[in-house]
């Protein structure tokens, strides 16, 4: 469900659907616009048992007199508890009530910040997003197709549009990292995936696309080991945003970009063996972020990288005990094949580190099942050499609600990569502590660079439905990295 949303002073008609917003104790402001009178409110809302508890609603036939068939209410909660998540969440829920409308009026209750009734609006987006187009017949028969027009009346009409100019770049960085989790694999190999990234050009991003000659020539063995066993070449896409100065040293995120893990020749049991189309969720959320700075010119100098490859058992594959030398010349033993993300990022972190010096790095992975043991699908996995960094990002983390839980790395746990044959192993032996050997792993490619991993296994995909999600791909870390950026390495007017 598509909307297209504008801010009004003053509706000049309803449409079906007016959406009033109400607070814990207080007559909604917007029920005098569409004359409904306030006994007529006290009456429905005791009936009903309406609170106006965040994200509850009422649902009523209009009055005669209103030129709406429709009027909704949607609780917001107490206003002392109304945050910047509470009206996103409440903007999904109003997505949710759209139904046949062709055009949906929104009255916030009394006097909205501009910068809230954008969140709203951001909520409508993310919550309006669903991944329908390969259904030919059975799309939802309650819903429009094609836009919905939302007019959301603003007290500050200019302020909200501009405030909302730069949650809807959010809104598509996020709607683009679901698609791509949500696209299969038949659909969306590296090739095609490095062509998304090439179309950030539209935005003003710069963007190399590197092919396995390239990375051959690079020294990058780890990558290259991980993709032979596809027909399909790996890519690694290279998107730079300059939006700061032009001596300022960039910001770099790096994503696994595992179009489909099959395992390769360590291969997965077939249970669920599906979901793994979406074993590119960090590469997602990495170009998501791209589009999102680039659209709204965040101004900091940025950098995404995206390893693209496919893990694929053929007669060509890498094998358990082979051995491959990363471009950073550390040689790893490659014990189980389906432990691929860890040698893709290897390489990408070694290119990034060297080549643009960054100010830090942050990697997101879909990157162990340890993960999803650990910390289910409610927070993901966060480690880091750098306690500065790893605050502010469990921080910006609470107040998006995209949760991070850091977990420890250190000397015992680093042992456990050790190999017999080489510098280090791709697993750390057992299943114990799978996720900190994954990460320990990765340290060893960053140096002194001040960096983060974010494993989002169980955070990605296969996310239950809430307000602003109708599930599985979520678009993980969009949201949380822009907030980061801009909380902490924007340059100021
Ligand atoms: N892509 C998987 C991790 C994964 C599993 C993501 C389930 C999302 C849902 C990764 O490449 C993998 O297979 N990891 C192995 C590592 C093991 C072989 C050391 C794992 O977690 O089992
Ligand atoms: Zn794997
Ligand atoms: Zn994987």
């Amino acid at each position: 469900m598509k909307f297209s949303i504008s801010f009004v002073e003053k509706a000049e008609s309803n449409g079906n659907t007016a959406i009033v917003l109400a607070s814990v104790g207080h007559v909604p402001a917007g029920l005098q616009a569409i004359g409904m009178g306030e006994a007529l409110y006290g009456k429905a809302s005791a009936t009903a048992g309406f609170k106006a508890k965040l994200c509850s609603t009422l649902d009523l036939l209009a009055p005669a007199e209103s030129d709406a068939a429709r009027i909704v209410l949607i609780g917001l909660g107490e206003r002392d508890a109304l945050n910047s998540n509470a009206w996103l969440r409440a903007g999904g829920k109003a997505s949710s009530l759209a139904g046949k409308a062709k055009k949906l009026v929104v009255y916030p209750d009394g006097s909205a910040a501009p910068s809230e009734l954008a969140e709203f609006a951001l909520g409508m987006i993310l919550g309006g997003y669903s991944f329908d187009r390969f259904k030919t017949t059975s799309r939802d028969e309650d819903e429009t197709e094609g836009e919905i027009a939302v007019e959301i009346v603003a007290g500050d009409v200019a302020a909200a549009n501009a405030a909302f100019a730069e949650r809807q770049a959010v809104g598509e960085g996020v709607v683009l990292a679901r698609e791509l989790v949500n696209l299969p694999a038949n659909i969306l190999g590296p090739r095609e995936f490095a062509d998304k990234a090439e179309a950030l050009a539209a935005f003003g991003a710069k963007v190399e696309i590197l092919d396995r000659a390239q990375m051959a020539e690079l020294g990058m063995g780890a990558l290259l080991g991980v993709a032979q066993g596809s027909v399909r070449p790996p890519y690694l896409a290279v998107i730079h945003w300059n939006g700061g100065g032009n001596d300022e040293r960039p910001i770099a995120f790096v994503g696994k970009g595992v179009v489909f893990d099959t395992g390769g020749i360590s291969i997965k049991p077939a249970a669920s063996m599906e979901d793994m189309k979406g074993d590119m969720g960090g590469a997602a959320a990495v170009i998501g972020l791209m589009h999102t700075l680039a659209a709204r010119k965040a101004k900091v100098n940025v950098v995404g990288i995206l390893g693209l490859v496919e893990n694929m058992p053929d007669g060509n594959a890498q094998r358990p005990g082979d051995i491959v030398t990363s471009m950073s010349g550390q040689t790893i033993e490659v014990i189980n094949t389906d432990a691929e993300g860890r040698l893709v990022l290897a390489d990408a972190l070694w290119y990034c580190k060297e080549r643009f010096k960054p100010r830090f790095m942050i990697d997101l992975a879909t990157l162990t099942g340890a993960v999803m043991v650990a910390l289910g699908s409610h927070r993901a996995g966060l480690f880091s050499n750098d306690d500065g960094l790893s605050k502010e990002l469990a921080d910006a983390g609470e107040r998006t609600q995209e949760n991070l839980w850091r977990l420890p790395l250190g000397d015992e746990y680093d042992k456990m990569v050790d190999s017999r044959f080489a510098d280090m192993r791709n697993t750390g032996g057992s299943r114990y502590a799978g996720s900190i050997t994954a990460a320990q792993f990765l340290r060893r490619f960053v140096g002194d660079t001040p960096w983060a991993h974010l494993d989002i296994a169980g955070t990605a995909m296969g996310s239950p439905k809430n307000e602003i999600n109708r599930g599985w791909a979520s678009g993980f870390g969009v949201r949380l990295l822009d907030e980061l950026v801009r909380a902490h390495y924007e340059a100021r007017d």
